[in-house]
């Protein structure tokens, strides 16, 4: 049990509360924070429509606790989205992509009125890049883009024995300078067969709630 992880969840919920109504829709992201924001999500389930979630493991926990679930593709607004973090900066640009749920999570976050992110003290950093950087990839493009990214400065290593819940890998890249989270975002994208990477600054929370211990 993490006290940090609980309380952010706890405070995401007095947040959001105010703003939900009976078809209001909430955006889900992915991790162990999550985990707790679902199940203090589940307690109000009364008080609003569903949820879109930004990945398998996330549904199942929200089906199993009686909320349900909806296709992005079949609302029309996700009223706020809540997600974690791997790192986040002091303007809110994050890493994330640990679980390997990012791609869909940035289409989630991008697709909702608001994010809000909740997080421990011990993924606040000054410079994006001590945690690996997470870059979804198309299996038969892996070495290719492995190689392009090299050309940037980076070290990709391939994450073992995992496939996305899209069916494809992950490279964790080490070594990055990432002073433009902005720019570093859109230039690995830029690579064919890259689906997405993990870097969260062109989508960024509008609001983060650090959990207290
Ligand atoms: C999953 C993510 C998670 O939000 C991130 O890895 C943080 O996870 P946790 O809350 O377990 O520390 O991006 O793809």
């Amino acid at each position: 049990m993490s006290n940090s992880k609980l309380n952010a969840s706890i405070e995401a919920i007095e947040y959001i509360k105010s703003k939900i109504d009976i078809n209001s829709i909430i955006g889900v992201g992915t991790g162990s924070t999550v985990n707790y924001f679902i199940e203090e999500l589940a307690k109000i389930k009364h008080t609003f429509k569903g949820a879109v979630s930004s990945s398998d493991a996330s549904t199942q926990l929200l089906e199993k606790l009686g909320v349900e679930v909806f296709e992005l593709n079949d609302v029309n607004e996700i009223l706020v989205y809540v997600d974690g973090a791997d790192e986040v900066d002091a303007d809110h640009h994050l890493i994330k992509g640990g679980g390997g749920a990012h791609t869909r999570e940035k289409i989630v976050a991008s697709a909702s009125n608001e994010f809000v992110c909740i997080v421990d003290n011990s993924k606040l950093v000054h410079i994006l890049g001590n945690f690996p950087l997470p870059v979804e990839v198309l299996i038969k493009s892996r070495s290719y883009v492995a190689r392009e990214i090299v050309k940037i400065g980076g070290t990709p290593e391939l994450r073992k024995d995992f496939l996305t819940d899209q069916g494809n890998q992950i490279l964790d890249v080490k070594d990055l300078k990432i002073e433009n989270p902005s720019l570093l975002e859109q230039r690995i994208n830029l690579i064919p067969g890259v689906l997405d990477n993990g870097i969260f600054a062109n989508c960024k929370p509008q609001k983060v709630i650090v959990g207290k211990d």
